[in-house]
């Protein structure tokens, strides 16, 4: 613990690039938030179908001085008042990553404030601690978002147990394939969430994937596929596609598979609260599936607001602040790292 922490405000700006949001908050104590800035480069994507790493980062070099300035003055600061600068170190995509490091770094050496690392997918479950602020560990959590599917045993700030991760596309990736192959465009996650409101979810039975050898991870390829089956079967004998029965039949399957696991995952640990995370936890469906079963079984439920669900700079200043009590401080050599794990596997 840093001296003096006790009794001082404790100010971090948290900024964030791993994939296409550029953006920057101010958090006060760990759980206050005082701006938060996210210029969403969607637009640009939605054009080639997905996310562009080059293009995305291009436009982060563009936005990101901008973004973090705005979050500053929204939140009434200048540089030299805050007390650390977080910023997502990985995972995510390389050239994006470095945009940011690159920024916090400079930001951090011409001002003196200290740098603190994140990890992207910690910042995901810190978005929880935001709006709950009675939320402390141990609990489990379900992280499901374009990039990641993990079900964490959070024992204590910083550490993790991996109960379960996807061994192929992540919960969002499949969200994105399914919505391109019906043809709603990217991304597709709110828009097979909208379109699901109009369709039967039980009018097309898609598989439910279980893994051999861990009952805790996860595999959505095989449902990908058996969406691409059912639409080329459609399409050869002439059979209208119902948009939205596929888009609900498609989200039940991917529903039914992450709260099972994650039910069983809560289980065995006994856990009493369980966490949602990650931008999959803006779908309506998943959200009031989990709130359900997790009142069956007695165990407090926790989602952030969507707005705290999409890649943000305010989870990242969260999940600083507990680095930075730590007096984990990151050097100016601080690189990007791609492919960071989080926590140990079970
Ligand atoms: O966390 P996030 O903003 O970025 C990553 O770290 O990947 O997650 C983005 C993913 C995308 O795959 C997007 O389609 C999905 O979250 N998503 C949703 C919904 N809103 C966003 N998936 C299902 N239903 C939604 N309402
Ligand atoms: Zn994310």
């Amino acid at each position: 613990m840093i001296a003096d922490m006790e009794d001082k405000d404790i100010y971090i700006l948290g900024i964030e690039s791993s994939c296409d949001e550029t953006a920057a908050a101010v958090v006060k104590n760990g759980r206050e938030v005082l701006s938060n800035v996210i210029y969403s480069q969607i637009s640009t994507h939605t054009l080639y179908g997905g996310v562009v790493p080059e293009i995305a980062s291009r436009k982060h070099i563009e936005k990101i001085d901008q973004v973090v300035n705005e979050a500053l003055r929204q939140a009434g600061l200048k540089v030299k008042e805050l007390s650390a600068i977080g910023v997502t170190y990985g995972p995510g995509l390389v050239g994006p990553l470095l945009v940011g490091v690159s920024f916090a770094k400079a930001y951090s050496f011409a001002s003196g404030v200290p740098l603190v690392a994140v990890n992207h997918i910690e910042g995901h479950i810190y978005a929880n601690f935001i709006e709950n602020k009675e939320l402390e560990p141990p609990f489990m959590c379900l992280i499901v978002s374009g990039g990641h599917t993990h079900l964490v045993n959070m024992k204590d700030y910083g550490e993790y147990e991996i109960l379960g991760r996807t061994m192929d596309d992540a919960a969002g990736e499949s969200f994105d394939k399914v919505a391109r192959a019906i043809g709603l465009g990217y991304p597709g996650g709110p828009k097979i969430d909208n379109e699901a409101k109009q369709g039967d979810p039980e009018s097309i039975i898609f598989p439910r994937a279980k893994v051999a050898g861990n009952e805790y991870a996860f595999s959505f390829s095989g449902l990908k596929s058996s969406v691409l089956n059912y639409l080329n079967s459609c399409r050869m004998n002439s059979t209208p596609v119902n948009k939205a029965d596929v888009a609900a039949s498609f989200q039940a399957a991917v529903v039914d598979v992450l709260a099972d696991n994650a039910m069983k995952g809560a289980e065995s640990c006994g856990a009493k609260r369980f966490a949602l995370a990650g931008g999959v936890a803006s779908n309506s469906a998943l959200r009031l599936r989990l709130e359900q079963e997790c009142k069956k079984r007695g165990m407090e439920f926790y989602v952030p607001s969507p707005i705290l669900c999409t890649d943000n700079g305010a989870m990242i200043a969260c999940a600083a602040y507990y680095e930075f009590k730590k007096g984990k401080i990151a050097g100016l050599d601080l690189n990007a790292v791609p492919a960071l794990k989080l926590g140990t596997e079970l």
